[in-house]
């Protein structure tokens, strides 16, 4: 790792930043005054008369007594301010339909969405599930439920008919909204029959709202399913938006632990559209008069809800939203997208900027990027050669990269260079935001000084952080609190450099980032053994040049099983089908024995020496000092990656 070098903005940017040094200072100064004064971003209907109380922490209450409607601040309030023409989003659609929805349309279509939903029953506090591809009736579905108050839960829509009925019954959500199918890389993919499937064993569930996108055929259940071509177009085009408490549920996302079970992250209204307003215009510096904004995450994480929905449209953004994937028609569809739309601000992930890499200069070169002016990065490290080739090749030499550090569980980013004012080093995050409280710790707890590293965590409550765990409020007190009292563990480590920018050093426990996506060891080894061929399954992330890391599975054969030639392709679609493609491992490997300590634990850190071609790290605690050897003889007869 190269920490020498550093990129100061240029004169030019700094002079233009919505940023300025002045933030540190007044955060500093008076923190409670400074989020008050970001709160003041939003529209409130009833003020707020206390900015935080942590009396019942780590439950948190943020601008206690506000009340606020969070679709009005993301839609109307931009058309009453005179602004219901300006576009808010720019949809291209994979085979390359094209569609632009003004603030004005967007407001109608909301209204009528949340007109549709109520007549199909749902009040406040209700849960709707959304399982949808990257279209605008995803967006106005959110926004819809924000409306009226019902929390969304949306689900990737890669992810498959079992995962998605887990989240619906959790959540024990009355409404699925999705569509007939997607387009991905050049074909149809449906969505509908995952849905069915899914529903099929979800009694909650009353009905479901079926976009039509991808016009496949699709089974249709006459007393539970209904178009939104039939019931949202007919609804009258206004609706009056209520205001609901700061504290108001507004989402539950479901995201991996370190056990099987995802956990629903909870986040509400005012804290949260506050910092994701107030990080959105400091970091991405949108001048939403003359931006052109692209995030290229899905709606279905975090990102997409963060940094595609609620911060950028709270702050008039003009996006781009792209249905499909990068390679479709060309290796060349995002920088075609950038030219055409002249988009200025980018924000995109590592594997996505390392896919590139692998792609070709050429590519990039083909099309005018001089648009760009900002270039963002999230999901996991991004290694300073990455880091370089963006700012070079995308970048035109001259962008900002702001390089940012947050979770499902924070909400908004919280470590990440201040565009204009800070000077970056290629691969580093930097530091916490103006209000943010972070540190790195050792295991004792105890905070770190510069050139050392340890455990990240964050010292101080802030608006967006998660309000609990759907319906398990003690595991929101253990996983994130009990490591060390008043302190949240994020599960990553970090390293801080001598001067004191912090370098993420991936997660330290048995959650696996692949391609930025969070999936767990354990999520995976389940699927594994529920296929009747596995009795035992072991799975690590191990390093890819490409997705960051990789899953590689161990797995032991009931008796009888034979490892022939179709296993590991069977198994990788059994575990699609448990969870979905992003979960497949990219390799499987048949081993007579597992490395447990005698506690039975399985020493993970070994196998994944095996799985990165490693020599072998202490073997002491294990139980059987002998199966290492054994499972290094068993390699000979590993399945490669297919
Ligand atoms: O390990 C960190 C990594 O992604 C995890 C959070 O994953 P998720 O909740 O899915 O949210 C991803 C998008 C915010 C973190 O615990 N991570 C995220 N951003 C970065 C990162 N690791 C290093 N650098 C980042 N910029």
């Amino acid at each position: 790792m190269r920490e020498d070098r550093s990129f100061p903005p240029s004169a030019a940017f700094a002079a233009q930043a919505n940023a300025t040094g002045q933030l540190y200072e007044d955060a500093q100064a008076d923190p409670k005054r400074f989020w008050s004064d970001q709160a003041a971003r939003l529209d409130w209907q009833t003020p707020f008369t206390e900015i935080v109380d942590w009396t019942d922490a780590p439950f948190a209450k943020w601008f206690v007594g506000g009340r606020l409607n969070v679709a009005y601040n993301c839609v109307d309030r931009h058309v009453e301010s005179g602004h219901g023409d300006q576009v808010a989003l720019i949809f291209e659609g994979e085979p390359g339909d094209r569609r632009d929805i003004t603030y004005a349309q967007l407001q109608r279509e909301v209204s009528q969405a949340a007109n549709a939903l109520t007549e199909l029953g749902v009040v406040a506090g209700d849960r709707v599930a959304i399982y949808m591809p990257m279209i605008p009736e995803a967006v106005v579905a959110m926004l819809a439920c924000a409306r009226i108050g019902a929390p969304h839960s949306v689900v990737f829509a890669g992810f498959a008919a079992h995962a998605l009925e887990s989240r619906i019954n959790d959540a024990q959500a009355s409404v699925v909204i999705t569509a007939d199918g997607q387009h991905r890389r050049g074909s149809v993919m449906p969505l509908k029959p995952a849905v069915d499937e899914a529903v099929a064993k979800c009694p909650s569930v009353k009905s479901v709202l079926v976009v039509r996108r991808a016009g496949n055929d699709v089974a249709f259940d006459a007393e539970r399913d209904v178009w939104w071509d039939d019931i949202v177009t007919r609804q009258p085009d206004i609706h009056t938006p209520e205001s609901f408490d700061a504290e108001h549920p507004l989402f539950i996302l479901y995201t991996s632990g370190t056990t099987g079970n995802p956990k629903g992250i909870l986040h509400t209204c005012g804290g949260y559209l506050t910092q994701t307003s107030y990080t959105h215009n400091v970091v991405f510096d949108l001048k939403p008069d003359t931006d052109v904004y692209w995030c290229t995450a899905d709606i279905g994480w975090i990102t997409g809800h963060s940094y595609i929905v609620y911060g950028p449209l709270a702050n008039r953004v003009t996006q781009v939203i792209y249905e499909g994937t990068p390679d479709t028609p060309t290796q060349d569809r995002w920088w075609d997208i950038i030219e055409r739309h002249k988009v200025t601000i980018l924000y995109t992930a590592p594997t996505a900027i390392r896919t590139f890499m692998k792609w070709g200069d050429h590519l990039p070169a083909g099309k005018d990027l001089t648009s760009l002016r900002l270039l963002g990065s999230v999901g996991e490290p991004i290694n300073p050669e990455a880091w370089m080739w963006y700012r070079d090749v995308i970048g035109g030499g001259t962008c900002p990269i702001v390089d940012t550090w947050w979770q499902t569980e924070t909400g908004a980013i919280m470590i990440a260079p201040l565009p204009g004012v800070t000077a970056c080093k290629p691969g580093s995050a930097m530091g916490a935001l103006p209000g943010i409280g972070a540190a790195v710790v050792d295991d004792h707890g105890t905070q770190l000084g510069n050139g050392h590293g340890g455990y990240l965590v964050l010292t101080q409550p802030w608006p967006s952080m998660l309000r609990g765990i759907w319906g398990d409020p003690q595991r929101y007190v253990d996983t994130y609190w009990s490591r060390w009292s008043h302190l949240y563990f994020a599960g990553d480590g970090a390293k801080l450099d001598d001067d004191g920018a912090i370098w993420l050093m991936g997660r330290v426990d048995d959650v696996m980032n692949i391609s930025g996506h969070r999936i767990s060891t354990t999520e995976v080894e389940s699927a594994l053994v529920a296929h009747p061929m596995i009795a035992e399954a072991a799975v690590v992330g191990a390093n890819d040049d490409t997705t960051g890391q990789a899953i590689v599975a161990f797995v032991i054969l009931r008796a009888g099983a034979e490892d022939g030639d179709g296993l590991a392709q069977a198994l990788r679609a059994h575990v699609a089908h448990e969870i979905g493609p992003i979960a497949k491992p990219r390799q499987i490997l048949v081993v007579p024995e597992l490395p447990k300590t005698r506690s039975g634990k399985i020493m993970r850190r070994l196998l994944r020496d095996v799985a990165e071609n490693r020599a072998m790290g202490d073997a002491t605690t294990l139980a059987d000092p002998t199966v290492m050897n054994l499972i290094a003889s068993g390699l000979a007869h590993a399945t490669p990656e297919d």
